[in-house]
């Protein structure tokens, strides 16, 4: 598949609570089934512009452009995070109240697949993430690294044509690490996944084909 993934224009989002522009006119087009690593300092802006990409954040101003869709309210996001995006956030967010197993099974819910086919998939989806022992424990039973598997998991059940993952692999060695990997790159040559990774991982960013750099809310292509 070809054509734009992603098109944002003159991001601009401040805190209230902040002098600085978190988000200070920033501009990103990303091409369908581009692999791109999001890298900067702490406190750039990368986590804001993953949040805005998703509609979690709204921003001051700016334009943005999914897969050809402008979301123009709240309901327009959530639909098409649902139907679309795949997220993985900076912590893990797993519901504490599910298993492993029910947690990625959350984002299916509502996409139209019978129970036994989002049983197979979140089969799937473990044994990809390389947790495949670990489906019927609870977050609060797993290390760091075992619950970020788990929230890498769940961004890609509703099987996402984009997925945006802030440090993905922050807490994980680097067999882990790499399996993550190499699972995108996988979903990237199978199936035209667009991914937007925020690393500080040089191993991570190296496998990605393109590399976008934040600093103070700005933002270029640095490779
Ligand atoms: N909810 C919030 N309220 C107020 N300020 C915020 C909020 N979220 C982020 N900021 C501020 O916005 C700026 C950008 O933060 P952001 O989380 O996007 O940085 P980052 O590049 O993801 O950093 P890190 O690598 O540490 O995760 C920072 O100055 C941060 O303090
Ligand atoms: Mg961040």
């Amino acid at each position: 598949m070809s054509g734009e993934a992603i098109r944002a224009e003159a991001l601009v989002k401040t805190f209230r609570d902040r002098k600085a522009r978190a988000l200070d006119g920033l501009d990103i087009a990303v091409q369908r089934g581009d692999m791109t690593a999001i890298v900067g300092p702490s406190g750039s802006g990368k986590s804001t512009l993953l949040y805005a990409l998703s509609g979690l954040t709204e921003v001051d101003s700016g334009r943005i452009a999914i897969l050809g869709e402008r979301p123009a309210d709240a309901a327009d996001w959530t639909n098409l995070r649902a139907r679309r995006i795949g997220l993985v956030f900076q912590e893990d967010w797993l519901l504490p109240t599910l298993t492993a197993a029910e947690n990625i099974e959350l984002p299916m819910l509502g996409l139209g697949a019978s129970s036994a086919e989002r049983q197979s998939r979140v089969r799937g989806l473990l044994d990809a993430v390389k947790a495949e022992g670990f489906g019927d424990h609870w977050p609060a039973g797993l290390s760091g690294g075992e619950r970020q598997r788990i929230a890498v998991a769940r961004g890609l059940a509703n099987r996402p044509e984009i997925l945006l993952a802030d440090e993905p692999t922050g807490e994980l060695d680097s067999v882990n690490s790499r399996a993550i990997i190499d699972l995108l790159v996988r979903l990237r040559a199978e199936a035209g996944l667009t991914v937007l990774i925020v690393t500080h991982d040089e191993t991570v960013a190296a496998a990605c084909q393109r590399r976008f750099q934040v600093i103070d809310g700005r933002g270029r292509y640095v490779s």
